[in-house]
């Protein structure tokens, strides 16, 4: 809800509330976020209450800037905004940076009017979050340049249920003069304290969403992405919280962006008590020429406040991505799941291979076969042909369609693997259009995988990817597009733009992107679209405004992926993260890990498998059969219940700042539970790093059950192989077997050692307050069947239900 009183604006939502008001100067001035608080109460206290809680300043303090010399008590910088300029006084990161006719760069913005409407305004050139329930409120705020006339309009949107607020900014040239900006952030606030802790998660190809922590004391924290997309290097979400803030408890705010491309985040602590927190396009590289009547938009930023700790955080932001950001026929639809040809092939394959592999896939009852990288041009390794869209003859005779009709019929549906946006010196497209890729003519290019970016602001390339792209979509039956893009920006130059407006290339990308993307997606509305960027090098939520879900990683190591989609959950829900079951050892780490394990972990994501089934041993295939099972039956659950860290992720993996991707793990054992809307049904995975000796046992503690309900709590009937204990075997054997002999095979192959169990009827309650000790884990002295078998990168998944589980 939006109350509006005296030209103060509070913004409520379940749990919290936002107010500012505008000052007789017409500047904005930030009061307050934080727990649900009646500030605007319908009686005579309002004003006192607002007064009460403004700062207060009777003498501006000692050399600061006074703004105006009508009030000589008033210097902005020991106050707190809800927008700045630099220039006149207020000396912390601006919101916005502009050169006007004259060169000057000193300008005053200040409050014009303002309006309160039900619903959701669009942009025109970036996606937003979008709202079908009609209870979103937005409050638009226009402030008025004194001396151009500039138009600055301030949105807040206000999502009560998620307790989210999102901001955003638009800049209208009304003026006759043309204005150079040199940075558009799309909010800024100041929040009381200057004692915050920032979290926000840094990385590399494969090592995606390491957990940062970083106090914030004096002077300025820059988080920002430069490679043009938003970046494994560092997500565009993050966090600031007090000190005594943890998974469960304690307050924090969370921030993210919806943009893909380059972003910037700051926060700079003023001497004044307050923490400037910033955020939107990278300024590094920026700049646009705003011609009279021009318009420029900023990106769309999320904001959410969580007095209950990180857990709170998260809940409100996967409740946000999943209903104000994902959006189309597969927003609530359960996803297939799929096999991936790209760890079992690489490029090297053929239509009878591809067959064979998914006849397999069929049999395990996997439901969607995507054909990865390599099926077109001459794509036999990743030095040509992208740009190139007509299948490989030599591979696949009959055509994507041939194929596709091939899969449909042995039972599944078929889906395939583009990179729209690049382009292979060594193909037909760059040959005949080198001037449509971000290039600078004549000067040497620095390549990255062998490939070059096309240059999406221009509209004829956009125009082309659309066009090619449903000719692909529409040439064969196709349910599923993964959407690639393997390489960050270099020599970013587009060779149609005048040289002052280099400076937008960048920005046009990505406003040329999204223009594809919403035109593909909505001629294509049956296509469910997986974004990936080599892995999560654009893992974001402009991205999300599309593609309903996104390749998490290149990593497919179970351990790995772990932490890498435990680092997602702060702010992305499971139903948007995509994890696949690949080979052993792991192609990216040569790590051996339980399939068992592989599976658990990615079952908490959208499952998948990538690895070659047809090469797999019976036994294996018939373990991947029964996960299959399991997983149909908890599906819904597993996909778009409610997610939780457990009891074991009190701390997440921390460095010790700068970015460093040293650091220590979120702890030997964690846990994540999936709990269904009704709370009727829930699934635990519990993970081991590494194995101790006489370890103790451990006690499972639920969360998000209805206390009051009783639950079957079960694990699921697991055997194991007499060779995981090597040649302990010699303890029970009435003969000497040597380790690894054909005895021990042979003994191996009928001798299945039962797994514990663990089966109770419980309350909700008690599963949550009191928790389980589970059985004593292996620890050097005996096994049984009251033992945990449970070395290295072990895990078990536990289920609880109240009545009947969902059917498929
Ligand atoms: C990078 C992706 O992340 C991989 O999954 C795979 O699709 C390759 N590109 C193909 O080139």
């Amino acid at each position: 809800m939006i109350r509006e009183k005296d030209k103060c604006f509070e913004l409520t939502t379940h749990r919290t509330t936002y107010a500012f008001r505008i000052r007789e100067n017409g500047l904005l001035e930030h009061l307050y976020y934080g727990r649900k608080t009646d500030l605007l109460c319908d009686d005579i206290q309002a004003g006192e209450q607002i007064q009460a809680i403004a700062r207060k300043s009777a003498f501006a303090p000692g050399n600061a800037i006074c703004y105006d010399n009508e009030d000589k008590s008033f210097a902005p910088e020991a106050f707190a905004f809800e927008f700045a300029t630099s220039g006149k006084g207020d000396i912390l990161e601006p919101m916005i940076g502009l050169t006007g006719p004259a060169g000057e760069r000193t300008f005053d913005f200040v409050y014009e009017s303002h309006e309160i409407r039900s619903g959701k305004q669009e942009l025109k050139t970036l996606p937003v979050s979008y709202d079908e329930s009609g209870k979103v409120q937005q409050l638009k705020v226009i402030l008025r340049e004194k001396y151009l006339g500039l138009r600055l309009e301030m949105y807040y949107s206000v999502f009560e249920q998620c307790d989210v607020i999102t901001r955003n900014a638009v800049l209208v040239n009304e003026s006759s003069k043309v204005i150079n900006v040199n940075r558009f952030l799309s909010f800024l606030v100041d929040l009381e304290g200057d004692d915050y802790r920032a979290r926000f998660f840094t990385g590399a190809w494969a090592r995606e969403m390491h957990g940062n922590c970083v106090q914030l004391g004096g002077g300025r924290l820059v988080l920002s992405s430069n490679t043009g997309t938003s970046s494994s290097r560092i997500n565009p979400f993050f966090w600031l919280e007090k000190d005594n803030t943890c998974e469960d408890f304690g307050e924090c705010i969370g921030f993210n962006l919806i943009y893909s491309g380059n972003h910037y985040e700051s926060m700079e602590v003023s001497p004044y008590g307050k923490t400037r927190v910033v955020a939107g396009i990278n300024p590094a590289g920026f700049s646009w020429k705003l011609d009279p009547g021009e318009v420029l938009e900023a990106p769309e930023a999320v904001m959410t406040f969580s007095d209950m700790g990180h857990a709170k955080m998260s809940y409100n932001l996967h409740m946000f991505v999943r209903e104000h950001i994902v959006r189309g026929g597969w927003k609530h639809k359960d996803r297939p799941i799929l096999l991936n040809s790209w760890e079992a092939f690489y490029f090297r394959f053929n239509e009878a291979g591809l067959l064979k592999l998914a006849q397999t896939a069929k049999q395990v009852g996997i439901e969607l076969f995507v054909l990865d990288d390599g099926w077109f041009g001459e794509r036999d390794d990743d030095t040509a042909s992208l740009g190139d869209w007509t299948e490989n003859r030599k591979k696949l005779p009959n055509g994507l369609g041939g194929l596709a009709k091939k899969i449909k019929k042995i039972g599944m549906d078929f889906g395939i693997w583009v990179e729209p946006e690049m382009v292979n010196v060594n193909s037909n497209l760059y040959r005949e259009h080198p001037e449509w890729v971000l290039e600078i003519k004549d000067r040497a290019h620095s390549e990255g995988r062998n490939q070059r970016i096309l240059d999406l602001g221009n509209p004829l390339v956009q125009d082309y990817i659309i066009g090619e792209m449903s000719r692909v979509f529409s040439s064969a039956e196709i349910s599923y597009v993964k959407w690639d893009m393997n390489r960050i920006v270099s020599d970013a130059f587009s060779q149609i733009l005048e040289p002052e407006r280099q400076g937008e290339v960048l920005h046009r990308y990505q406003i040329g992107l999204y223009r594809c993307m919403k035109e593909l997606t909505s001629r294509f509305p049956e296509i469910l679209f997986e974004g990936c960027s080599s892995g999560g090098n654009r893992f974001d939520l402009g991205i999300l405004c599309y593609f309903p879900q996104i390749w998490a990683s290149d990593n497919t190591d179970a351990l790995c992926r772990a932490e890498i989609q435990n680092g997602y959950s702060y702010g992305y829900p499971q139903s948007v993260i995509s994890a696949h079951v690949s080979s052993c050892p792991n192609h990216q780490t040569l790590r051996v890990t339980p399939l068992e394990t592989r599976f658990a972990v990615a079952a908490f994501g959208l499952l998948g498998y990538e690895c070659n089934l047809a090469d797999l041993k019976k036994e294996e295939l018939d373990a991947i059969k029964e996960q299959i099972m399991i997983y149909k039956k908890w599906r819904h659950t597993l996909q778009f219940g409610r997610w939780m860290r457990g009891h074991g992720f009190d701390g997440m993996g921390i460095t010790n700042g700068g970015g460093s991707v040293i650091r220590s793990t979120a702890g030997n054992l964690q846990d994540w539970i999936c709990v269904a809307d009704d709370a009727c049904c829930a699934v635990v995975v519990l993970l081991q790093r590494l194995a101790q000796p006489n370890d103790h046992s451990i006690r499972l503690r639920a969360k998000g059950l209805d206390p009051e309900k009783m639950y079957h709590f079960y694990g699921r009937e697991m055997k194991y192989n007499v060779k995981g204990f090597g040649d302990l075997v010699n303890t029970v054997a009435p003969i000497h077997i040597r380790q690894d002999s054909m005895m021990h095979d042979l003994v191996a192959r009928f001798v299945k050692l039962d797994g514990e169990k663990e089966d109770y009827h419980l309350r909700g309650d008690v599963l949550m307050n009191c928790g389980i000790y589970l059985k004593q884990p292996y620890g050097g002295t005996g096994y049984n069947d009251q033992v945990r078998y449970f070395p290295d990168f072990s895990s078990r998944m536990y289920f609880m239900e109240t009545g009947d589980p969902e059917q498929e």
